[in-house]
């Protein structure tokens, strides 16, 4: 398949990251190349489900796996402990052994929640993604980090569990509505400013003129690198939640109404704004990553007190002791880490929602 990529993520255990044209209907002989005949227990939401559960149900079955089917209701509300229990209780009612793996069919919030119960289901069972969403072929697919919400904040519950196998239909993606598609754009526009400004320039103009699979791929081959070198975000990993310390703020403060991608990229425009506006960043960045945010129908603001969001944020992973460690652009291609104290998260904050 002359537009099939394959990317290797070189991790413990190592997988392969495909991403090509109708992967989900031939996802069971794919699959069968990389493990013999279990059950498959394929979770997916309730948008998702409509519209590829039967595809996926049947090249699995043709393919010889057993497979039962796990639908959850939609939304970033749902992931929680109480859906997190229903999976896992869905898990053992099927008699899933050991031997037997997870599919996530979806978008983000399926992969952290079914890999999440996958890690913790009998202490640890395989699972596989198959990413339907830009933002999960993009960044969340990859690099084993599964996870549910706590009322606390985003994400504070979870585990390091690499993937099988990642199989990413490109086809999925021209039937994503605009708001869906956006979301996927943010993370994109994330890497191109941490790594590859040329990457950054495609989202530009607004039309997505390149390739997604190619998109999809440059995203990718960035995060298994620093995957690879830093699996557990003990260093370098942590650079890839630029936009995420204010983007995970605004989520909790909207209630999670406010889908992932969005929140992001109000998160990205406020700390480019706030490195500006303190002298760590080039002149103009800033006003660069809001025009291109803006032109792929992305907020650049938050309807949010600062001193609610530097409260929500206070809550988040990214903070060790009394510090917090930020990811600041220095300008599109370059990115570091900034160590400060919890407390100064405020007026950060504040500089990025009045620059
Ligand atoms: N989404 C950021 C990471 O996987 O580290």
């Amino acid at each position: 398949m002359s537009d099939c990529k394959i990317i290797q993520v070189n991790t413990s255990p190592a997988y392969a990251v495909t991403i090509a044209p109708g992967l989900l209907a031939g996802c069971g002989p794919r699959l069968r190349e990389l493990m013999s005949p279990c059950h498959m227990a394929v979770v997916a939401d309730s948008t998702v489900a409509p519209l590829y559960l039967e595809t996926v149900q049947t090249s699995l079955e043709e393919a010889g796996f057993t497979v039962s089917t796990c639908v959850f209701p939609a939304g970033e509300a749902n992931k929680n402990f109480t859906t997190l229990a229903k999976i896992l209780e869905f898990l053992a009612e099927r008699r899933l052994t050991r031997t037997d793996c997870v599919a996530a069919l979806g978008g983000g919030v399926t992969g952290d929640m079914a890999g999440f119960a996958a890690a913790v289901y009998l202490r640890g069972v395989r699972y596989v993604q198959l990413p339907t969403t830009l933002l999960s072929a993009v960044d969340s697919s990859v690099g084993g980090k599964t996870a549910v919400d706590l009322a606390a904040g985003k994400n504070l519950a979870g585990a390091f569990l690499q993937p099988a196998a990642v199989l990413c239909d490109t086809d999925c993606l021209s039937s994503l509505p605009r708001d869906v598609f956006a979301d996927g754009a943010a993370e994109a526009i994330k890497t191109g400013v941490l790594c590859d400004e040329s990457l950054f320039s495609l989202f530009e103009d607004g039309t997505l003129t390149a390739e997604p699979g190619a998109v999809i791929a440059r995203c990718v081959a960035y995060k298994a690198g620093v995957v690879e070198r830093d699996e557990k975000e003990q260093g370098e990993r942590r650079l890839l939640n630029l936009g995420h310390t204010v983007g995970h703020a605004i989520e909790k403060c909207s209630g999670y109404a406010i889908p992932h991608g969005h929140a992001v990229a109000a998160g990205l425009a406020v700390i480019a704004r706030a490195a500006e506006a303190l002298g760590w960043t080039e002149e103009s960045v800033s006003k660069r990553i809001c025009a291109c945010l803006a032109q792929n129908g992305l907020p650049t603001a938050a309807d949010f007190s600062p001193e609610a969001l530097a409260e929500a944020a206070s809550a988040d992973k990214k903070r060790s002791g009394g510090d917090i460690t930020l990811v600041v652009p220095r300008r599109i291609g370059l990115c570091e880490l900034k160590k400060m104290p919890v407390s100064e998260l405020l007026p950060v904050i504040r500089a990025g929602l009045e620059g």
